[in-house]
């Protein structure tokens, strides 16, 4: 049986990259080593860090810092999503036995999210992953999709601003979706990489706690936030068409992209809410309301 002890990490400083190396350094079962782009760049790489610098255009760059990796984590960031074509053929080439690309977010093995340009690189990649696990019966994949990230940083800013008790409502605002904290996600990690057979070569889906805009807005009032709310509505539909045709004239700003993540993850039978399946095996316990409340208000207090 294949036991991972060296794990790689691509983006290891980045949003969700630190929590997932400080939780693989934190359960003392990894040597961790950060793939990085520039070692000269001042980062704040975790010490007990290995860092190895890469150029994703040199296969050979790749091939050589993925020596004796058994793991390889990619958070990389969204915008550089296609680099990673390089570095899962060097993890193959390397002997690499499981890669993690880079996800955490909607289901994108929803077919209605097939057909978001948005999107197509994530699919490319998990596409690659697949090809190659089938000609190579030594490398392995996992993907994981949390829907929407859930911290006072984030969440409660992009689907409500629970601080500035400002909102656009979506579709009503009752639409269930999925929400996952980031030591869950790197939990997620863990959990893949301690149980490789369970999650070898398809997605898992995973979740913190399913929750709506309304029940946000709901919890902020409870903890005081009950005047001034700046509240706006829209259709996750009119939000989608808006962005197709936006996006096929050239405009590939944060709003249009902002414009297709919304119609997925509150869209309701989108990609945003799914049947969580992998919280057991992955050692996720998940939050109860008062957690969720815990979270609010650290976002009211920031
Ligand atoms: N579900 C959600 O709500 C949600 C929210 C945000 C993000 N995400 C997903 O989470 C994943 C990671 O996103 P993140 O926000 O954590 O990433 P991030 O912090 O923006 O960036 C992660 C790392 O990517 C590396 N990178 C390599 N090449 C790059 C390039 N050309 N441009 C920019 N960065 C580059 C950088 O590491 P080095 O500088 O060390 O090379 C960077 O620190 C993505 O798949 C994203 O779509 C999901």
């Amino acid at each position: 049986m294949t036991t991972i002890k060296n794990v790689a990490v691509v983006g290891a400083t980045g949003k969700i990259g630190r929590p997932i190396v400080d939780h693989l350094l934190a359960s003392k079962l990894f040597k961790v080593t950060a793939i990085t782009r520039d070692g000269g760049i001042l980062r704040d790489f975790p010490a007990d860090v290995t860092v190895r610098e890469v150029d994703y255009n040199s296969l050979e760059s790749l091939e050589a810092a993925l020596q004796e990796q058994d793991a390889l984590v990619s958070a990389m960031a969204f915008e550089a999503i296609h680099e990673q074509k390089n570095l899962v053929d060097a993890a193959v080439n390397a002997g690499v036995r499981r890669m993690i690309p880079s996800e955490y977010g909607n289901d994108l093995l929803n077919p209605k999210l097939a057909a978001f340009p948005i999107y197509q690189p994530k699919i490319a990649i998990r596409q690659r992953c697949e090809r190659m696990a089938a000609k190579n019966p030594d490398f392995s994949w996992t993907t994981i999709h949390n829907a929407s990230f859930l911290g006072p940083d984030w969440t409660l800013d992009f689907i409500v601003d629970v601080k500035q008790r400002k909102a656009d409502i979506k579709d009503g605002g009752d639409v269930l979706f999925c929400a996952t904290t980031y030591d869950d996600i790197a939990q997620a990690v863990i959990g893949i990489l301690t149980h490789l057979e369970e999650t070898a070569n398809r997605p898992v889906r995973i979740s913190s706690v399913n929750t709506t805009q309304n029940e946000l807005i709901t919890i902020a009032k409870e903890l005081g936030a009950t005047d001034g709310w700046d509240l706006t509505y829209s259709k996750t539909e009119d939000l989608e068409i808006e962005a197709l045709q936006r996006w096929a004239k050239g405009d590939h700003s944060d709003e249009v992209i902002a414009m297709f993540i919304n119609r997925a993850f509150i869209g309701h039978g989108w990609g945003g809410y799914f049947p969580v399946r992998d919280n057991d095996l992955l050692g996720i316990k998940g939050l109860n309301r008062d957690e969720l409340k815990a979270i609010v208000k650290l976002a009211i207090e920031r």
